[in-house]
């Protein structure tokens, strides 16, 4: 039987465990190293949810580095709200930089797509987006993800940083939302 976890009012259930996203984190850092071993890239990672991808993908990348982080925010409970609110900046100037965003999912895009637009207008050097996981049936927009862990369904997960109103972002594996059939 699949491990379960209880968030708030809701059940989910094991989607992928911790070995395979382990796994696939050391493939995805060593992947970027062959790329930008010598470009001290600079990684962004989308707070909160990425904070934990975004740690073990630079501990992966073994070559010089900088990472800051952003705070988007889209969603409330289980859906976006299709608006995006940036409410915590880079302060590294990012002009002339390699970037490399660090994401924990990208649903719609939205979040993405926005702050793609936003920093494209400081001038780096290069821009590459790096998710753990993308739904790629719900993507709504043209938006290069140059590196993704796994594609999932469009379901709603919760696990390695990801939650469902703030519960379930220490789980080590990735948790699907149990629907009930009634
Ligand atoms: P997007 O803008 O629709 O691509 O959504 C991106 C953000 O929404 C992610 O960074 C997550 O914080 C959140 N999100 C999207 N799908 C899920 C999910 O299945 N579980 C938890 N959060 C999600």
């Amino acid at each position: 039987m699949k491990p379960i976890f209880k968030a708030h009012d809701l059940s989910f259930e094991e989607m992928i465990d911790e070995a395979t996203i382990h796994a696939r984190v050391q493939e995805m850092g060593t992947q970027l190293q062959e790329l930008y071993f010598d470009k001290n890239p600079l990684f962004i990672g989308v707070l909160n949810g990425a904070f934990l991808f975004a740690a073990d993908l630079i501990r992966a990348f073994e070559s010089p580095c900088e990472i800051d982080f952003v705070r988007m925010s889209s969603y409330k409970g289980l859906r976006s709200t299709g608006q995006v609110t940036i409410t915590l900046e880079s302060k590294i100037e990012i002009k002339g930089r390699h970037l490399i965003i660090v994401e924990d999912i990208v649903d719609t895009g939205n979040t993405l797509y926005a702050f793609c637009q936003d920093i494209e207008k400081q001038e780096p050097a290069s821009v590459a987006i790096a998710t753990l996981l993308i739904k790629p049936e719900a993507v709504q927009h043209n938006l290069k993800v140059d590196f993704v862990g796994f594609e999932i369904p469009p379901k709603f997960v919760i696990g390695c940083g990801l939650d469902y109103n703030e519960q379930g972002r220490h789980l080590r594996g990735i948790y699907q939302l149990i629907t009930s059939i009634f």
